[in-house]
């Protein structure tokens, strides 16, 4: 499954959006469910420390090659999402690229992510999820449970915006639409969020 990961994650399309959304981030940043390592190139040298937070053993000995040509400190997390070993309002910017489909509690992930941000820090998103297109998204849902099993638990009918919206954030912009036409994983949410009012 991680050579797989690896080989599905590197194409042209998603290393656009990469190129895209990535340089944004500055600061103390705390990228999730780092693969192998893909968006490293990306970052830019106003991060001073990236964590680099994967649960898997072979994508992070995949991503350490790349973390060693990276313009920053990188310290990989073998962790998950919903549990992060790092101290609140440490972070400034939560990187998430093609992993909240895949994180078992994605919700309590989000809320893991705005604890450890700083109240002013960002979270910057590109997911794939659920369509606006009705009859791609009903053939989304059917087929997410087998999906699942051979995807290494990617869901293809996760609503990104509502998730962050309800894990207590708020969205600052978001474009939604696909990649490259339609199908059941390239409908694409992207953006900035800042943590929400704490209720
Ligand atoms: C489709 S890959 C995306 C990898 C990388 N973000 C990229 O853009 O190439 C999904 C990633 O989520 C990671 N993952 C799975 N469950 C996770 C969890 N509970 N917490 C954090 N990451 C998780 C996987 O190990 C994998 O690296």
């Amino acid at each position: 499954m991680p050579w797989l990961t690896h080989l599905a994650m590197r194409n042209k399309a998603l290393a656009a959006e990469r190129a895209r959304w990535i340089p944004l981030a500055s600061g103390v940043v705390l990228e999730i469910g780092t693969g192998s390592g893909l968006n490293l190139p990306f970052y830019g040298s106003n991060v001073r420390k990236l964590y680099a937070l994967e649960p898997s053993e072979l994508l992070r000995r995949m991503a350490a090659a790349r973390a060693r040509r990276a313009r920053m400190p990188v310290e990989f997390l073998a962790a998950s999402g919903e549990a992060i070993p790092l101290p609140d309002a440490s972070i400034d910017v939560v990187a998430t690229t093609w992993t909240l489909c895949t994180i078992g509690d994605a919700g309590r992930a989000l809320r893991e992510f705005r604890r450890v941000l700083r109240p002013e820090g960002r979270v910057i998103f590109v997911e794939h999820g659920l369509s606006t297109d009705p009859l791609i998204a009903r053939w989304q849902k059917r087929l997410t449970p087998v999906w699942r099993r051979i995807a290494g638990g990617c869901h293809l009918n996760r609503p990104i915006d509502r998730m962050i919206v309800a894990g207590g954030f708020a969205i600052e912009g978001l474009e939604c639409g696909y990649m490259r036409g339609p199908s059941l994983g390239a409908y694409l949410y992207r953006g900035i969020a800042r943590p929400g009012p704490r209720g």
